[in-house]
């Protein structure tokens, strides 16, 4: 040991990762929220008869993946280490920090994803979010920030391109563990030269419609719905451009 702090340091450490992960499995609060099969889309494409507003920002659909997949990554434990203590993980948690309506860059939970300080979220090295991404948050924010959902009835695959379809839905949902120095497998989905290698070899589409002899991507998350693994299939089978 180096010094008589540092010595003190990591127990204490030690203790408050042990008690975050106790209370991520533990916390009623969380697990009340989490998002059910039935209202991602998953398997239903069709099923609901409310006409999605293309106007409205919905929590579940647009906000929520973007959290999960970025908050994965760094890990249950990091969050304890910010010195606010959020949690990014669920509908409580985003909103627990405080929300802004009338002055959504002003909320808690966007200055977070736009500080480059102590509070950087997602940490890095993970990849900071993107322009779109934080202006469907704000967006979101000053619609109300609400627990909303809709799943469209219908999939609309025309015009599917790179920087207008799959580009996001990278970001939302696969990004906060395949970027930066360590991404998970060794895929980078950060680059376009990334997302096209495992698009050629069929990793891309074999783990996303969960094919045997893949692994099923994202990771530990609900499957991507059945119309986001269309719109990948009609991209892949164009090409994959970068257009
Ligand atoms: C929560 C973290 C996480 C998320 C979110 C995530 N991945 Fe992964 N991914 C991993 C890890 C970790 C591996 C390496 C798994 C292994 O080797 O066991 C991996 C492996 C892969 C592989 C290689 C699969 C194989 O069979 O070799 C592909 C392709 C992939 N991911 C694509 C994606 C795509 C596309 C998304 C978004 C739709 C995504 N991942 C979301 C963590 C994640």
């Amino acid at each position: 040991m180096k010094s008589k702090s540092g010595g003190k340091i990591l127990p204490v450490l030690l203790i408050f990762s042990l008690l975050y992960f106790y209370s991520c499995k533990h916390d009623p609060e969380l697990t009340g929220i989490v998002i059910p099969v039935d209202t991602t889309g998953n398997n239903n494409s069709g099923t609901t008869g409310l006409a999605c507003s293309k106007d409205t920002v919905y929590f579940v659909q647009a906000v929520l993946p973007m959290f999960q997949s970025s908050c994965a990554m760094s890990g249950c434990h990091d969050a304890i280490t910010h010195k606010e203590g959020l949690r990014l993980d669920s509908y409580a948690g985003i909103i627990s920090g405080g929300i802004n309506v009338s002055n959504p860059t002003n909320s808690k939970i966007y200055r977070v994803l736009v500080s480059t300080g102590e509070e950087q979220m997602p940490p890095p090295p993970a990849t900071a979010m993107s322009s779109t991404q934080l202006s469907i948050i704000s967006k979101w924010i000053s619609q109300g920030a609400k627990n909303n959902s809709c799943i469209e009835s219908a999939c609309d695959t025309t015009n599917v391109k790179y920087s207008t379809h799959i580009k996001l839905l990278i970001q939302n949902n696969c990004q906060g563990c395949h970027s930066g120095t360590s991404p998970g497998g060794g895929i980078n989905l950060a680059t376009y030269a990334g997302v096209k290698a495992t698009a050629d070899n069929g990793k891309f589409f074999g783990s996303i419609s969960h094919l045997s002899g893949y692994k099923a991507m994202p990771q530990n998350r609900n499957k991507l719905t059945d119309c986001q693994i269309t719109t990948v299939k009609i991209w892949i089978n164009q090409g994959s451009p970068e257009n």
